[in-house]
């Protein structure tokens, strides 16, 4: 997978596309993350990428000449790259956007910063916009980083087999079950029994359990979506049902 990232803060970028899953990503030639300095495509002597907003009013507006210069230069290296704009309009980013996105070949992400972007680039250049969240950046670059990682993931084998397979599809759409390491017991809180126990059948059954309880209890409303067994259901309504008496 090939991501461009066209941003005026290169520099944001160069201490997390070296670590972890990512760095592991590149080092295997699976990703190839090129970071683009948007003053690059700038003409002018100051390098100027916004300027007023017409109409008035506070902020500034990231000019269109740089950005089209800059797409346009990428999609000549990367015809099939489908064009993002970062913007806290576009579409919430989510696990499902990331199965989708996931199975692309590439991605040029535009980071906007300021007020916005001048609207004829989305209207000329973006084939979509994403936000991360309900909440505001003062600029794009965050959220490209969020979208590298998550996309990162996708490819098959950037992330390890012990990371991915039993987790990552088995426990698709719920919350994770608990996790425990030694000592057995600390500070006199004991590891749960059923996870010293050896019997591996009885601990899927147990972690399978707990991610439906962690589900049930903090995010309900993504039981909606996940992909429940008719064992799975029977666990909800018993523990719907413990709910129900204050056990
Ligand atoms: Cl992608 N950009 C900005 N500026 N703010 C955001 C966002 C993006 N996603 C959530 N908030």
């Amino acid at each position: 997978m090939r991501i461009d990232i066209v941003t005026i803060f290169p520099e944001f970028f160069a201490s997390p596309l070296e670590e972890s899953i990512v760095r592991r990503g590149r080092d295997r030639g699976l990703l190839d993350i090129r970071v683009h300095d948007l003053r690059g495509w700038t003409t002018d002597r100051h390098r100027v990428t916004d300027d007023a907003p017409y109409g008035g009013g506070a902020g500034m507006v990231m000019k269109p000449e740089p950005m089209f210069a800059a797409v346009e230069a990428l999609k000549a290296e990367h015809p099939a790259a489908t064009t993002v704009l970062l913007t806290p309009q576009g579409r919430v980013w989510n696990q499902a956007l990331v199965r989708e996105f996931g199975a692309r070949p590439g991605f040029i992400l535009l980071c906007g910063r300021y007020e916005g972007v001048d609207e004829r680039v989305r209207e000329a250049l973006v084939d979509e916009e994403i936000s991360i969240g309900d909440y505001v950046l003062t600029g794009g670059e965050t959220a490209a980083m969020v979208l590298v990682e998550t996309l990162a993931r996708q490819v098959p084998g950037v992330v390890g087999q012990a990371e991915s397979v039993a987790r990552d599809s088995f426990f698709a759409g719920l919350l994770d079950y608990p996790h425990y390491t030694r000592p057995a017991d600390f500070r006199g809180r004991a590891v749960p029994e059923v996870l010293l126990s050896g019997d591996h059948a009885l601990i899927e059954r147990w972690r399978r359990r707990e991610a439906l309880r962690q589900t049930l209890r903090k995010r309900p409303d993504l039981l909606a979506a996940a992909d429940l067994s008719p064992e799975d259901l029977r666990l909800l309504a018993e523990l719907r049902a413990a709910d129900a008496d204050g056990s």
